[in-house]
């Protein structure tokens, strides 16, 4: 049986897993820097770094522990080189060729952003090529063609924010914290999401696959400070008027969401549709997201939450690079900002 260590420190998880080649996860270990950045309001690419070479060693011997192997029992290590940020990426990445040079085992390559769609394939446990791949997570919104699991075609995403990074701003404007995707879906229960009418770029212009909500985030913050004086000060806010915009700031990105996704499907004529990356892990998009697909007639794998934010365990898209004998040489670089390839 062949047994892959995968690795992921794009952003701000150090993550690693052990994968076999019966997509089975033996160990898998997320340690999660949130905290760290927490009051900066959003990702310190320095601290990161730093918090990446702190922990990766022991991410990886938790995650062999917890799998009941030695590092010797591997048969492969795979790493996430692109996209993310540099000092991050570069973590990871000598790790995995220290291990591939000392235990003289292939190193294989991992395309973040195809990773978060190979989720659904985990979750699914059977085959969901072909289909519309859809990331949305805090650095991309993006669909690709996906024709096997290792054939994706960029076809078209965000021309500014990605839509987790919405949510983070607009939770920092409401006082809310980091990460703000989760803290909206919360406070957002008790909001009326018809209370505020934001803007849906985009969304009725079926010719593309683009997004924007960059002046979504603006128009949030005139509807909370006005014009004239832009002072953010989240404590002059009432609870009511926070669950409010919360909840009419979340529905506008849905519907952005759900629109493109039905677009993506019409435009490709493929029938399947699988959405990876931490914005999935949103509820309301979740339930409105299945319902549309529904009354649409097209399959709909969503990865389960917690594969939804940055893990090593979907980073399994190495057993099929490894079957198709994909290996990297030891020279192998990081691509910080390669978002459609
Ligand atoms: O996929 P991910 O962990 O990292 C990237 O590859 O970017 O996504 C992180 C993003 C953050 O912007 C976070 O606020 C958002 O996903 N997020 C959510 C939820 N959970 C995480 N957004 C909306 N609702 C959630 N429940
Ligand atoms: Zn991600």
């Amino acid at each position: 049986m062949t047994v892959i260590l995968t690795i992921e420190s794009t952003c701000d998880e150090t993550s690693a897993a052990i994968i076999n080649d019966q997509r089975q996860v033996l160990g898998s270990v997320v340690a999660s820097q949130e905290k760290l950045h927490n009051r900066f309001r959003g990702v310190v690419p320095e601290i990161a770094a730093r918090q990446h070479v702190q922990a990766i060693l022991p991410v990886i011997e938790l995650t062999l522990e917890k799998a009941n192997l030695s590092i010797h029992d591997i048969d492969a290590v795979a790493v996430a080189n692109t996209p993310g940020l540099a000092g991050s990426l570069l973590v990871g990445l000598c790790a995995a060729k220290s291990i591939a040079l000392a235990c003289d085992i292939p190193l294989i390559a991992i395309n973040h952003l195809h990773a978060h769609v190979y989720a659904c394939r985990l979750a699914a446990q059977q085959d969901v090529f072909p289909c519309v791949g859809f990331i949305v997570s805090g650095g991309h919104s993006n669909f690709y063609r996906c024709d096997d699991a290792l054939t994706f075609q960029y076809l078209g995403g965000t021309i500014d924010d990605a839509a987790g990074e919405a949510f983070d701003k607009v939770a920092a404007m409401l006082g809310l914290g980091f990460p703000g995707g989760p803290a909206i879906g919360k406070v957002a229960l008790t909001g009326d999401p018809k209370s505020f009418a934001y803007p849906r770029p985009f969304a009725k212009d079926k010719k593309h696959l683009k997004f924007s909500f960059s002046g979504l985030k603006t128009a949030v913050r005139y509807s909370l400070f006005g014009h004239a004086k832009p002072i953010l000060d989240a404590a002059s806010l009432s609870p009511q008027l926070i669950a409010d915009v919360a909840a009419s700031f979340q529905q506008a990105v849905v519907d952005c969401l759900i629109a493109k996704s039905l677009h993506a499907l019409d435009l490709t004529k493929m029938s399947t549709l699988c959405v990876g990356g931490g914005v999935a892990a949103n509820q309301v998009f979740r339930q409105q997201l299945t319902e549309a697909m529904k009354q649409y007639g097209a399959t709909l794998w969503i990865a389960p939450p917690h594969l939804c934010t940055d893990n090593a365990v979907m980073g399994a898209i190495a057993i099929e690079k490894y079957n198709a004998g994909l290996f990297e040489e030891l020279n192998l670089d990081i691509v910080a900002g390669l978002e459609r390839l």
